[in-house]
């Protein structure tokens, strides 16, 4: 699909659910534009000059803070990145009047990122900045999802009817809620799997297909997205050993032959080489893990210049 729409209706991306088709399309199609700036000598331009943009990592992050960073940059914005660590927030400081006083700074833009589900909606609710969701606990990671549609489109050019398979630790994936929106809106066929205890209850009421085994995943994939186990996010281990679950749900370079030719190999990252991928097809020809973070960029452009209003400056 090719997008109709002409500006995103919300001041906010808080998640993948609130889109419509076409303002998907529309992000995919403006993120287009944008990767061209990136391969010119002088990778910026002047569309958002006299914008300021916060970057509020309150989790750990490298490719999503980055990205926005570089893609703040590349529109020649005003960026200040602010993290938990060497903060107020040390002191207790909460997390509204943390973002009430950035506020009083006159951002245009607030990127967050933070462990509780909801805390971008908060803050879109209370300020007048568009804020945009850069992971929020276990809810959405919508910038992650639409980098991986723009790259599944770049490398077999569309979306729908593309059979995608995503693997790993469905319970605790943001990044898993935010594509099955997505992929499910853009007409494309999401089958799950995972070990039993790492599946939530009722998510093919989502419209996805579930199973239990890796290589019923794999049988007729053209996209093989895998998930990273988040021990983090677990209070115990939901599975006998890291050495099991590789045994039983890790990609290797045989057991991806199951997948339709031509397939191509996806993780958001971090990525626990050994655990749910060997570095032999984490590296191999099918990957597209790095074309992934360089799409990035340019579909944080999309979305940074779309909130602001979509009025490119000339070049
Ligand atoms: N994919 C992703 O969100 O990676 P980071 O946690 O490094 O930002």
């Amino acid at each position: 699909m090719r997008s109709q729409a002409t500006a995103l209706r919300s001041k906010d991306l808080l998640g993948i659910e609130q889109l419509t088709p076409e303002e998907i399309s529309l992000i995919l199609d403006t993120a287009e534009g944008f990767r061209e700036v990136s391969e010119r000598p002088i990778k910026k331009v002047p569309t958002l000059r006299g914008q300021l943009v916060i970057n509020l990592f309150m989790e750990a992050s490298t490719r999503t803070r980055v990205s926005f960073e570089i893609a703040e940059k590349r529109l020649s914005a005003d960026t200040l990145n602010f993290s938990a660590s060497g903060s107020s927030v040390e002191k207790g400081e909460t997390l509204i009047d943390t973002a009430e006083n950035l506020m009083a700074m006159q951002p245009d833009m607030i990127v967050i990122r933070h462990k509780h589900p909801g805390s971008p909606k908060m803050l879109a609710d209370l300020l007048p900045a568009s804020i945009i969701n850069a992971g929020d606990g276990a809810h959405e990671h919508p910038t992650q999802a639409l980098l991986d549609a723009f790259t599944i489109r770049e490398r077999l050019g569309r979306l729908s009817g593309v059979n995608v398979s995503i693997i790993g630790d469905i319970a605790h994936s943001r990044v898993v809620r935010s594509n099955i929106h997505l992929l499910t809106k853009m007409k494309a066929n999401v089958t799950l799997a995972s070990p039993p205890t790492l599946m939530p209850a009722e998510i093919e009421k989502m419209g996805v297909r579930v199973v239990h085994s890796l290589d019923e995943a794999l049988e007729g994939a053209d996209v093989v997205m895998m998930l990273r186990i988040q021990l983090e996010r677990q209070s115990k281990m939901t599975f006998p050993s890291l050495r099991e679950y590789f045994n039983t749900f890790g990609l290797t370079p045989e057991r991806l032959r199951r997948a339709n030719g031509g397939a191509i190999v996806m993780h958001p990252g971090p990525m626990n080489r050994g655990v749910e991928i060997s570095s032999d097809v984490a590296d191999g020809p099918c990957s597209v893990i790095l074309d992934q973070v360089t799409n990035g960029v340019a579909v944080r452009m999309a979305v940074l210049y779309l909130l602001a209003g979509g009025h490119l400056q000339e070049s």
